[in-house]
């Protein structure tokens, strides 16, 4: 089975799957998977550590990646552009800020700027930019991102913007696909492909901790959050519009609506976070999911889990089509 439409001719990929760049979680190994099985892999560049970013390149090696990198971030630390471009990937995305001062660079360096928005205006925006394609972000993703908008309105909106105002730019559907009734869904509110994160997150490849992935797949949509608290302990200084969705856990309860003590006690409850995760205590740690993870019940590797979705995508568009034809008659 294949799934062809605009993101696939235009990025000469199979299926149109793109693995979200997880910060740290999406390694080489996971993104030359999904890039192997078809769809585009995309490194979590993340905050960009640079002897990190080195050796998941070179992990990746042999197959077409791509690399994400949190806007913000990078604007502190431009340099980082310049080694992610000498690893010539296929593409770059920004988000978590503004990526025009980024795009020139990109595009001179012949790889594709992707951009992950989370609103109408930062759409436009991107656009203005030079984005080559838009990654659109429902509140129901996992990380970090805003509640402004849910992935169902959100998509349709968004594509007929792009129609009036870029009509050659595909549109990326991320926050809550985790099946192929998801991806199907997404493809009929006009998004040209999904971007996909919790569900790779929990692929046989991800650079997750094993501990963590058994305790996110017993869990439920219903307990995840959107919390500042471990940007807190981990001395990230987002801007305040952004929070990051994690499974609940007794840190997160007990830090509900206290940031502002949290923040007060910030160097001794880094320390413990510290500790933590290093002695996989995920009553602590951080567990970062989105609500999808009420999907997904198994750990798989990759190349399978892409099988598998584009198979029940085809046969949930294919329902949807033969359905419409009974109706016709
Ligand atoms: C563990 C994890 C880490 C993430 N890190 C980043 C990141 O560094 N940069 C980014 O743009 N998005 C990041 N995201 C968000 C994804 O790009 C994407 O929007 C999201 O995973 C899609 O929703 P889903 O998790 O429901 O598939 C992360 C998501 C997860 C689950």
């Amino acid at each position: 089975v294949q799934l062809s439409t605009r993101l696939t001719s235009a990025l000469g990929i199979e299926h149109p799957i793109v693995l979200a760049p997880m910060a740290l979680a999406s390694g080489g190994r996971l993104a030359a998977a999904v890039t192997g099985a078809g769809g585009l892999g995309l490194i979590g560049g993340g905050y960009g550590d640079e002897a990190w970013l080195r050796h998941e390149f070179e992990a990746a090696a042999g197959e077409d990646v791509g690399c994400g990198l949190i806007t913000w971030n990078l604007a502190n630390n431009p340099q980082l552009l310049d080694l992610v471009l000498e690893y010539e990937p296929v593409a770059v995305m920004l988000a978590f800020g503004d990526p025009a001062p980024f795009a020139d660079k990109i595009h001179a360096a012949g790889s594709r700027l992707f951009c992950q928005v989370n609103t109408v205006r930062e759409a436009r925006a991107a656009v203005e930019a030079g984005a080559d394609v838009i990654v659109a972000q429902g509140g129901e993703a996992g990380g970090h991102g805003t509640a402004a908008r849910s992935t169902f309105t959100f998509v349709p909106e968004l594509a007929d913007l792009l129609t009036d105002i870029a009509p050659a730019t595909p549109l990326l559907a991320a926050g809550g696909v985790a099946d192929g009734r998801g991806i199907a869904a997404a493809l009929t509110l006009g998004a040209d492909g999904v971007m996909v994160g919790t569900r790779f997150w929990a692929a046989a490849e991800a650079l997750v901790s094993p501990i963590a992935q058994q305790r996110a797949v017993a869990a439920s949509g219903d307990d995840t959050i959107r919390t500042a608290a471990y940007d807190i302990v981990r001395n990230w200084d987002w801007p305040s519009d952004y929070e990051m969705r994690v499974l609940r856990n007794s840190f997160v309860d007990e830090w509900l609506g206290q940031e502002e003590a949290l923040r007060a006690r910030q160097d001794e409850a880094s320390r413990d976070y510290r500790k933590a995760l290093a002695a996989d205590d995920f009553d602590f740690a951080n567990v970062t999911v989105g609500e999808a993870i009420g999907q997904i019940n198994e750990i798989l590797p990759a190349a399978d889990l892409i099988r598998a979705l584009v198979t029940e995508a085809a046969d949930a568009l294919e329902l949807r089509s033969l359905r419409a034809d009974a109706a016709r008659h």
